[in-house]
Formats: C-alpha cells, sequence, structure tokens
C-alpha cells in the first residue's frame, strides 16, 4: 500500500457530504511520487504510446512525468479559454453546471496512440470528455489511466461503454 495509504481524506470538502481524496499528501512523499508514476509508466514500458494528454490540473502532475518515463511528448487537456493557438473542445456536465475542455487542433495527429491521464476519476464526465475529443481527432485512447478511482460514482463503467480502457492504481469507496 505505498499509494492509497499516503492518500489523505477530508471530509466535507468543498461540499457537505463529499469525501475529498486529497493527493497532495501522496505527492509531497518522495517514495509515494515516484511509486506512481512508475506505476503507471510502467504498465506501458512495451506499449506502443505516441502522446501522454493530462487533464488540467491535477491530470498534470501525474501526466508530464509519466510522459517523461515513457520518453514521448506531453499534451496539457485544458479548460476553456487557457490554450493560446487553435483549438477543439468539448462541453461536458459536471454535478452541478457545465465545464469545457479543449486541446490544441495541432497537439495531436491522425493515428497517434495516447495514453489520458487524470488523478482521480468520480463520475467519469472528464475522462468522457477528454477521451471523445482525442478520439475525434482520429487518435485513439490506449487507457485511461488514474490514481484514484471512486467505483460507487460508476465512472469506471462509463468509460467502459464508450469502450475505453480504465486503470486505476487504487479505490476509495
Ligand atoms: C477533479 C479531478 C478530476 C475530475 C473527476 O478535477 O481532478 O479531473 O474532478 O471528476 P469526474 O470524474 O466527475 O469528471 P477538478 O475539475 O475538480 O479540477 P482540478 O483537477 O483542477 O482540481
Ligand atoms: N473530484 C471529484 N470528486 C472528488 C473527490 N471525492 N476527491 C477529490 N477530487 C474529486
Ligand atoms: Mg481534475
Amino acid at each position: 500500500m505505498q499509494i492509497k495509504s499516503r492518500i489523505r481524506t477530508i471530509a466535507h470538502y468543498p461540499h457537505e457530504g463529499i469525501m475529498f481524496r486529497d493527493i497532495t499528501t501522496l505527492l509531497k512523499d518522495p517514495v509515494g511520487l515516484r511509486a506512481t508514476i512508475q506505476e503507471i509508466a510502467g504498465r506501458h514500458k512495451n506499449t506502443k504510446i505516441d502522446k501522454v494528454a493530462g487533464i488540467e490540473s491535477r491530470g498534470f502532475i501525474i501526466g508530464a512525468p509519466v510522459a517523461y518515463e515513457l520518453a514521448v511528448g506531453f499534451v496539457p487537456v485544458r479548460k476553456k479559454g487557457k490554450l493560446p493557438a487553435e483549438t477543439c473542445g468539448r462541453d461536458y456536465q459536471l454535478e452541478y453546471g457545465a465545464d469545457r475542455i479543449e486541446i490544441h487542433v495541432d497537439a495531436i495527429q491522425k493515428g497517434d496512440r495516447v495514453l489520458l491521464v487524470d488523478d482521480l476519476i468520480a463520475t467519469g464526465g472528464t475522462a468522457e470528455a477528454a477521451a471523445a475529443l482525442i478520439r475525434e481527432m482520429g487518435a485513439e485512447v490506449v487507457e485511461c489511466c488514474f490514481v484514484i478511482d471512486l467505483p460507487d460514482i460508476g465512472g469506471r463503467s462509463r468509460l467502459e461503454n464508450q469502450g475505453l480502457k480504465v486503470f486505476a492504481l487504487c479505490e476509495f469507496e
């Protein structure tokens, strides 16, 4: 349990009733950080991967070192209005309200094999939108990798119903 035991839970953040799974305690720990990156990158060391895409913002912290470890490029999937060049984007629903993610149109080429990385999957709405965007660009999503899955919320099944492979290092009820 090098990873799960290093994740802190804050009750009732940011709203009453939410158990917030806080990865900062994992990230600040040299053993925890290294194990996290090596476990995600390690399972793909013999996979053909062209790019790692990380979802703003916590997905950047995990995705960039995974890309470095796999010796491939990193593509930021950003919240709306943050990328300076031409983008394509996708709107998605949050638990309350809506948001939009965007990628530079020249960040991913047709036929690229992309590893999608984020810190956590809850409803799966964010990752589903990112995967759909990558597929729209003609690339293949090899796997969606997370540090944490919250299986009771159902995000994994939602992604699997789209034909996506899902991997998470640990689960919290
Ligand atoms: C959190 C988390 C995932 C997403 C998961 O990000 O980091 O990206 O929510 O939720 P979902 O599976 O229900 O879509 P958040 O949008 O809170 O922003 P942050 O990464 O910038 O903290
Ligand atoms: N994003 C969505 N749900 C979350 C949770 N329970 N903990 C941390 N980040 C989250
Ligand atoms: Mg996030």
